[in-house]
This record gives structure tokens, sequence and C-alpha cells, in this order.
């Protein structure tokens, strides 16, 4: 993946502002395999073909409620985007309470965004469960936030995994309803969602029907990123699968999702196709595949592991990292907010 060129589609962007990919990830429990393949893996070769901003987006992370260490979790997810390959020279790298223009330009996004689009939002149900009326308003406006972090850089290609896909939707459709209520054709692009590579959604190791999370109860169901190779190899040979061999059509796999699963984990972690590794591993057993996916798995994510903590040993180098990227980030942001205020009437 890496290596490949990547092909993105064009947005609606008629006033022609500069492109942009902006994307982040909420400092809150432990990043995982699914952080990384559905999405900060697929960010590295995009820094080459766009102005990047990758955010560590620690207003978001509050919704869940306040945490003691929200800064040593910041600094770790920066450190996890370095370590992943991420550029902070050239991309920009910071995190998403240091630029004022976020939380300002939600507020003018919470009086665009309709209620009723909001209770669509099947991730809020999720998380709020039975008792919504116990969870923060914070939680119920995080998509609105999240559009307000794309459109302050008016970004035009946004990379996630799959699950964030309503949200980028509830985005597109705000910043139209702001286009045409305040009647400034253009004024916000059509942010693109950029849904990449074999594993968009990473299954958790114990249930092939529920997606890889921070906040499973079972930390079997998920690799993270600070795992020892002995722990992630025991957590693969752990994996549930079942009894029989591999299968040689990806239909057939696609009935068996936790097999399917690591299928999918594998060719994301080689960099190649899913019909790729099923012709490679056809008709064996999973003992097999196990162990080489896990070889496969220690190769790529140790090394990840051990950057990570190479770099977090200098937090104030972290730290000087972040804030020459909420500078950089600002001078972008703060101008496109102060049009958007004039767009908006205000004195
Ligand atoms: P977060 O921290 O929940 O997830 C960060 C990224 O990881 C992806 N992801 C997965 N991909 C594949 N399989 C999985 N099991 C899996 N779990 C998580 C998510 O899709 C995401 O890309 N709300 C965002 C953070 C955010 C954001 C933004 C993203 C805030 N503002 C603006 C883009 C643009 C989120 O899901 O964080």
């Amino acid at each position: 993946m890496t290596d490949q060129a990547v092909q993105t589609p064009a947005t609606s962007n008629p006033a022609g502002h500069p492109e942009r990919v902006f994307s982040g990830v909420q400092p809150t429990g432990n990043l995982h395999l699914g952080n990384y393949l559905g999405a900060i893996r697929n960010w590295v070769p995009l820094q080459d073909q766009r102005p990047s901003i990758f955010c560590v987006v620690d207003l978001h992370a509050i919704t869940a409620g306040f945490e003691p260490d929200l800064a040593d979790k910041t600094r770790e997810i920066a450190a996890a985007y370095i370590a992943c390959g991420i550029d902070p020279k050239k991309s920009i790298v910071f995190p998403q309470s240091r630029v004022s223009a976020h939380a300002e330009l939600a507020w003018i996004l919470n009086c665009v965004a309709r209620i009723g689009w909001l209770d669509r939002m099947t991730q809020f149900k999720d998380k709020a469960g039975k008792h919504k009326e116990r969870v923060s308003v914070g939680l119920y406006a995080y998509p609105v936030l999240m559009a307000a972090d794309i459109l302050a850089y008016r970004a035009t290609h946004v990379p996630v995994g799959e699950d964030q896909k309503q949200h980028l939707e509830l985005a597109r459709d705000i910043a139209q309803k702001f286009n045409n209520d305040l009647n400034v054709p253009g004024f916000f692009p059509q942010p693109e969602p950029l849904i990449l590579g074999p594993t968009p959604r990473v299954m958790s190791l114990r249930d092939g029907k529920a997606k890889m999370s921070k906040s499973d109860a079972s930390d079997l169901s998920r690799i993270n990123l600070k795992d020892s190779d002995e722990e992630i190899a025991a957590k693969i040979r752990k994996a549930r699968t079942d009894p029989e061999p591999i299968g040689g059509t990806m239909e057939e796999m696609d009935a068996r999702p936790e097999a399917s699963n690591l299928l999918g984990i594998y060719a994301a972690l080689a960099g190649k196709p899913k019909a790729d590794i099923l012709e490679q591993f056809e008709g064996a057993q999973f003992s097999t595949f196990k162990n080489e996916l896990a070889d496969l798995a220690v190769s790529v994510l140790g090394p990840i592991r051990q950057r990570m903590a190479a770099l977090l040993t200098d937090k104030a180098e972290i730290d000087r990292v972040l804030e020459d990227g909420a500078a950089r980030a600002r001078a972008i942001a703060m101008p496109i907010l102060a049009e958007t205020r004039k767009a908006a009437g205000f004195l």
C-alpha cells in the first residue's frame, strides 16, 4: 500500500479551493490494528500527493469523559503518526484543542446541522446505548465537530475507516446547507471520503461480526500498537477461526467472517490484494496460516512500536512538533474562519 500511488477521486469544488487531506484519531484507549490499517497507514502515501493535515482530536476525546492522562495520550497518538511514517515537516501534525477555529466553527455548524440528521447517526446510537439521556451533549454533537475539523481547512479528501462513512456524509450535507442557506455557492467544497486498502473495517479477533475497537472489554479482541511481539503472536494464535482449511474463492471466505478478517489483515500488512493472499494460502490449515500472519504482523508492527517508544522518551520534542503543527494549522484555519464569520453575517 505505502509504495503504491493512491488513486483519489475528484471532489466537488467549484470554487477551486486548494486540495487538502485532513484526518484524525482520538486520544482515547489504545491505538489498535484497525486504526493503523483502516486509517494511519493509508495516510502515508497521501502526504506526497497533496498538502496533508493529521490532527489528534482531543476535543473529541472528552465527549466520552475527562481523563487525567489526556495530554500524554495526545503525545502518544502524535508519536504513532510519526512512527507509522507521517513526516511532521511535510504534513501538519497538531492537537485539535490548540486551534480554536475547530470549536468556533463547530458552533456555527451546530446551527446549520439539523437534529433529524444527528438522530440518524449509528455511532451515537451504539455509543449511547440504552441511556441516551445520560451521555454528554458533546457526544451527540460529535459529528458536527468532525465536520468543523474538515471544513476549517476546506479539506477535500478525508482518509478514514469505513465506520466513519456516515459522519463524512453528514459533513458533506452540512457544507452544502451552509453554502445554500447563506447563498455562498462553493464556499465549502464537498469533502470526499477516502476509504482505502483491503481492510476498511478490521474486525475483532474474537468475533468476526464486531468491529475491532478500543472499547471492547476483551484485550484479546484487538492487537494494540503497543503490544509486544509475544502478545501479537499469542493474540493471532488465539484468534477465532473455523475448523475448515482456507477456501479457494472470495465468496466462500465472505461467509466465514473470522477467517476472512485474518486474510484481510494479512493482505493489508503485506500491501497486496486479498485475492493474491487467498491464492497463496488456498487449502492451507489455519494453524500454518496464523504462524505466517504472526511473523508478518510482528515484522511490521514491532519496528513501529520501537519507534513510538523512542519518540516518547523525549516529550519536549513531541510538544515542539505539535506546537509547530498548531501554528501552521492556525495559519490556514483562521482566515477561513474569518471568511465564515463574514458569510454568517457577524459584526
Ligand atoms: P477514531 O479514533 O475512533 O478512529 C480513528 C480512525 O481509525 C479508523 N478505525 C478503523 N478502521 C478500520 N477498522 C477498524 N476496526 C477501525 N476502528 C477505527 C476510523 O475509521 C478512523 O479513520 N471520528 C474520527 C476521528 C475524527 C476525524 C475527524 C476523522 C475526528 N475528526 C475529521 C477524519 C476527519 C474517529 O473515528 O476516530
